[in-house]
């Protein structure tokens, strides 16, 4: 077992679901763990996650006392990713400072000393990667060396071989670091010597064998099935698990919007209160839908499946029931984070440690059609995170509908919408001049989003050919009413995020 601390990062788990594609058993706990806690899981590793947090301040999170010690006498391997760098040199005597120069995004670093951690590599070996830190290390404790600087000469990696302690101040776990996977392998399984035993048919068994001892064998389960990747391989695996006592419901969210306009429109100003109020819609419907099972069946189902992923948990932290708190929000994604608190079902999320690239993987054993197993993903609060500001402005779903189908269209005619993450179009709340016949127009702009991942919380934006986005912007303002300007977002997760809300 590879056992992660966590310290707020949002790539924290995303570390968890690098090093399970290694068929690594990893688990997430978190950073501020009593020692019994971490001891507990018996871990050949441990990785000191990356963290919002500064070594300097008051409260920040650390390792417990006693950990060092354990790790020393247990002959454990610790690893500290950026934050958890710092954290490694400052409690075992050394300096970290706030640097001169904060690093954020691409950096080229270039190995000082083939030890450990770079063992296959040599000395002056460069790569890139992906940096976001503002902290650095400035004296290392007794025993470190550097290993790898960047090109600023900030430290990047450090390690003392003979304590089996090493720190990364890059994240390897993202896309952007390209060797980061490389260097977590080699770390992994020629350092520490952990072995591999972890794949998604054991995740599928341990699932419906949750789930069989969590319902009991006269209880009912309901789940709203969207036609999406999640929703269908959720209620697919419960189905394997309890068979017909599963009660599956499509709610059109599109038009429940509709009817609730006037109620929810003062209340549409903000993103997080939009996402909170269709959460509370959508258990409202449950309610409804359980009320009707009850006088068919003779007793009300106790439990609602949904398909939350792990990336939702994350980034709507605090993960409901974690106990945690949790300053740096990023999303309250609709099905986490705005459930209301006087819900009478019970909820059963049996994706809700997956990635999606895994629930693809675990949908294409459980037999479910590739037609939608390759959809892409659709956010729960559906079009009303891409009409900014105010949902009922004019006829911003209607126009929105019809440039999404243009787009998307134009994108599976030109072959493309497999090697697409997710594409779709945005509606802004603002009107530009244009001149359409021979009249001035005073109308709508939207925006087109394309954007390539591997699991939605890294991505980087499509390069379309420029013949492809002008027969589009082109198809967009002669047949749609209401627009007359298109323009291509071209920014990566981070600094933005997929969705514009
Ligand atoms: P962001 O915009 O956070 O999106 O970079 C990452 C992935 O999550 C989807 N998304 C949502 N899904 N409820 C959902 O079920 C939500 O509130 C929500 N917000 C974003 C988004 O479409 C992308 O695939």
């Amino acid at each position: 077992l590879v056992l992660i601390l966590d310290y707020g990062s949002q790539y924290t788990h995303l570390i968890t679901r690098r090093i399970r594609s290694l068929n690594i058993f990893s688990l997430c706990i978190s950073g501020t763990s009593s020692l019994e806690t971490i001891t507990s899981h018996n871990p050949k590793a441990v990785i000191l996650s990356g963290g919002p947090h500064s070594v300097h301040s008051v409260n920040s999170p650390t390792f417990p006392s006693g950990f060092v010690e354990w790790a020393q006498k247990g002959g454990i391997f610790v690893l500290g990713i950026c934050y958890g760098l710092q954290l490694i040199v400052q409690r075992l005597g050394g300096l970290v400072e706030v640097g001169e120069e904060q690093e954020y995004g691409r950096m080229e670093i270039e190995v000082a000393k083939n030890l450990g951690i770079f063992g296959n590599k040599k000395v002056g070996d460069k790569q890139v990667v992906w940096m976001s830190h503002g902290d650095e290390a400035v004296k290392l404790p007794d025993g470190f060396e550097v290993v790898a600087r960047s090109q600023q000469g900030a430290v990047a990696a450090v390690e003392n071989r003979e304590m089996r302690f090493f720190g990364l101040q890059y994240h390897p776990e993202v896309t952007h670091s390209p060797e980061g996977m490389d260097t977590l392998r080699y770390f992994l399984f020629d350092v520490c010597e952990v072995s591999a035993g972890w794949n998604m048919e054991n995740i599928l068994d341990e699932e419906i064998k949750v789930i069989n001892d969590t319902v009991g064998p006269e209880e009912h389960v309901i789940c709203a099935l969207s036609g999406g990747v999640d929703s269908t391989v959720a209620a697919t695996l419960v189905h394997k698990a309890i068979g017909d006592r599963l009660h599956c419901v499509f709610v059109d969210n599109g038009l429940l919007r509709y009817k609730e306009r006037e109620r929810v429109m003062e209340t549409f100003e903000n993103p997080e209160m939009k996402r909170k109020i269709i959460g509370k819609e959508f258990i409202s419907i449950f309610d409804a839908f359980a009320h009707e099972l009850e006088k068919k069946l003779g007793r009300k189902p106790t439990y609602l499946v949904q398909g939350t992923l792990y990336p939702d948990v994350i980034e709507s932290c605090p993960p409901p029931g974690s106990g945690k708190t949790c300053s740096h929000t990023i999303k309250s994604h609709h099905n986490v984070g705005g459930l209301p608190k006087d819900m009478k079902l019970k909820l059963i999320e049996p994706l809700k440690l997956l990635f999606k690239d895994e629930v693809r993987q675990l949908g294409r054993i459980l037999n479910v059609p590739d037609a939608f197993l390759k959809r892409h993903p659709f956010p729960g609060p559906g079009l009303a995170v891409r009409v900014l500001g105010d949902v009922t402005e004019g006829n911003a779903l209607d126009i929105l509908r019809q440039v999404d189908e243009i787009f998307i269209q134009a994108i599976k005619d030109a072959g493309l919408y497999d090697s697409i993450w997710q594409a779709f179009a945005v509606f802004l709340p603002i009107r530009s001049v244009g001149v359409q016949g021979d009249q001035r127009t005073h109308s709508h702009v939207v925006a087109l989003r394309a954007v390539t991942s591997q699991d939605g919380m890294t991505a980087d934006w499509y390069y379309f050919e420029h013949k492809f986005l002008d027969d589009v912007a082109r198809k967009i303002c002669n047949s749609v009413r209401g627009v007359n300007r298109v323009v291509q977002d071209i920014t990566s997760k981070p600094p933005s995020t997929i969705e514009w809300e």
